[in-house]
C-alpha cells in the first residue's frame, strides 16, 4: 500500500487537531441541546467515529447510504439511497457528516431530501472541501480543510473502495489509476 503513495496532505495529527477545534465549535453552537448526527455510508464512518467521540453534546447517530459515484474518479450526479435512516427526524437537530465536498451534488441533493422530513434544524460539518463545492448553494457550517482539486485518499476515503483505512490524508501515485 505505501508504494501506491504518492503524498501526505494531512497528517493523522493534524486531522485529530482540526476534528477536536471543529468539536468544541459544534458543542458552543448546539449548547446543551442534542444533536442527530447524519453519517454519509461509507467514507464518512472515520470522521463520525473521530469527532462524535470529542464532543461534549449529547449526540444519536444514524447512518444513510447514497451513491453517487461510481468507482472511478468523477461525479456522476446521479444520487440514489441505498439505505436510508431509521430515525425518524422530525422536530431534531440534524448535523451532517461528510467526509468530502466536491461537487456538492450529493450533498445539495441529501440536504434537501432531509429538510422535507422536517427537522427543527439541519446543519452540515465535513472533514474536506473542494473548490468546486462553492458553486453549489448548500451552506456548509463546519469544515475541516478547504483543499486543491486533487483526488485524496485514507481517512475514509476511497478509490475503488480501497484506502480507506489510512489514518491520514493523501494523493495516490499515478501508477495506480492506469493499473
Ligand atoms: P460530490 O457529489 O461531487 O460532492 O461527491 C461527493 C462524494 O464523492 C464524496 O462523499 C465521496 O464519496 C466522493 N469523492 C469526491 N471527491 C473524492 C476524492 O477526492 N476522493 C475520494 N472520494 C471522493
Ligand atoms: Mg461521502
Amino acid at each position: 500500500m505505501g508504494n501506491d503513495l504518492e503524498k501526505v496532505l494531512y497528517t493523522e495529527e493534524q486531522i485529530q487537531t482540526r476534528l477536536a477545534e471543529m468539536a468544541q465549535q459544534i458543542d458552543a453552537d448546539y449548547a446543551g441541546r442534542e444533536v442527530l448526527l447524519v453519517g454519509v455510508l461509507n467514507g464518512a464512518v472515520m470522521v463520525m467515529a473521530d469527532l462524535s467521540r470529542k464532543l461534549q453534546t449529547q449526540v444519536t447517530m444514524d447512518w444513510m447510504a447514497i451513491s453517487s459515484y461510481g468507482s472511478g474518479t468523477k461525479s456522476s450526479g446521479v444520487v440514489r439511497i441505498l439505505k436510508d435512516l431509521t430515525t425518524d427526524i422530525l422536530g431534531k437537530h440534524v448535523l451532517i457528516v461528510e467526509d468530502i465536498i466536491d461537487s456538492g451534488l450529493t450533498l445539495s441533493w441529501l440536504v434537501s431530501n432531509l429538510r422535507s422530513r422536517n427537522p427543527e434544524s439541519i446543519e452540515v460539518a465535513t472533514m474536506l472541501r473542494k473548490p468546486e463545492a462553492a458553486k453549489v448553494d448548500v451552506d456548509v457550517r463546519y469544515v475541516g480543510f478547504d483543499i486543491p482539486n486533487e483526488f485524496v485518499i485514507g481517512y475514509g476515503l476511497d478509490y475503488a473502495e480501497r484506502y480507506r483505512t489510512l489514518p491520514f490524508v493523501g494523493t495516490l501515485a499515478p501508477h495506480v489509476y492506469s493499473s
